[in-house]
């Protein structure tokens, strides 16, 4: 039995339930004949040793997944680490990331402690935390506004929770819409919005990845104050170039995945 499978398509209904958007791209694309393969596909935490990131990764580990690279992100202060299937190449990449609370103020480091500490220790050392979402109870609007003055990223994690952040077409097993900027046309032909925080592609061929996403599309969340729009998950495409010896990149760019965060801000 694979479990890895198992784990996926939970995540994946979970994620599609929460994310109209990504199911009429899905669909879209498969009635265009594509066989859609993930990329890989990305968790947020924070780095408090309860719930960080080698929290998170432990049920992959278990289910054949290994170790495979570090990510910093200076600006939005993150780290990331990803991984890849041991066997299975087919396997999506995971890649989780985490807020590195140190270097916030102590308003956000409070209230991180806080909400964890409303975590049960059965969750935290079983592998439905992957699933739980907001586990951590309904969120204050105010909390919410707050802590997007310093992090988008922990203003969305506050609310959100664990769940799959985004899943991301591999472009490179599309056959009609085999790059992005095919793609992109489509998806903006189609009525959606792509993310453009520093150019819609990320990347370059050179440096062996290009990434795009749409922005996350705005879900009326229960806030203790009432209920407010807020943006939710997104849809990433990414496609992958071979180096030199002809072997396809497995990793990813910092410098693009910094701006691909930016596609849960609540801008306007
Ligand atoms: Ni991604």
């Amino acid at each position: 039995m694979n479990t890895a499978k198992i784990i996926f398509e939970r995540l994946w209904k979970d994620y599609l339930q929460q994310n109209p958007e990504a199911k009429k791209i899905y669909d879209l694309l498969t009635d265009e004949g594509e066989n859609v393969q993930n990329d890989h596909i990305a968790f947020r935490t924070f780095d408090h040793p309860k719930i960080d990131i080698d929290v998170l990764a432990k049920p992959f580990l278990e289910v054949g997944y290994e170790f495979a690279g570090n990510y910093v992100f200076e600006e939005k202060k993150l780290f990331a680490k990803h991984y890849e299937h041991k066997t299975d190449k087919q396997a999506p990449r995971i890649f989780i990331s985490q807020l590195e609370t140190g270097k916030f103020s102590e308003f956000l480091q409070n209230t991180v402690k806080s909400i964890v500490r409303k975590l049960p220790d059965e969750l935290i050392s079983s592998m439905e935390l992957l699933y739980a979402g907001n586990a951590w109870g309904k969120p204050s609007f105010k909390i919410y506004q707050q802590l997007r003055e310093e992090s988008e990223y922990a203003a969305w994690l506050y609310v959100y929770g664990f769940r799959t952040n985004h899943f991301t077409v591999s472009v490179n097993a599309l056959k009609k819409y085999n790059s992005l900027e095919k793609l992109n046309a489509f998806l903006k032909e189609s009525g959606f919005t792509m993310n453009a925080s520093g150019g819609e592609i990320k990347g370059t061929p050179q440096q062996l990845l290009e990434q795009s996403s749409t922005l996350a599309g705005k879900l009326p969340v229960q806030f203790e104050e009432g209920v407010y729009e807020i943006p939710a998950c997104y849809y990433e495409f990414a496609r992958r170039y071979p180096d030199q010896d002809g072997k396809l990149y497995n990793g990813f760019i910092a410098k693009s995945a910094d701006k691909i965060f930016e596609s849960t801000d609540n801008t306007k």
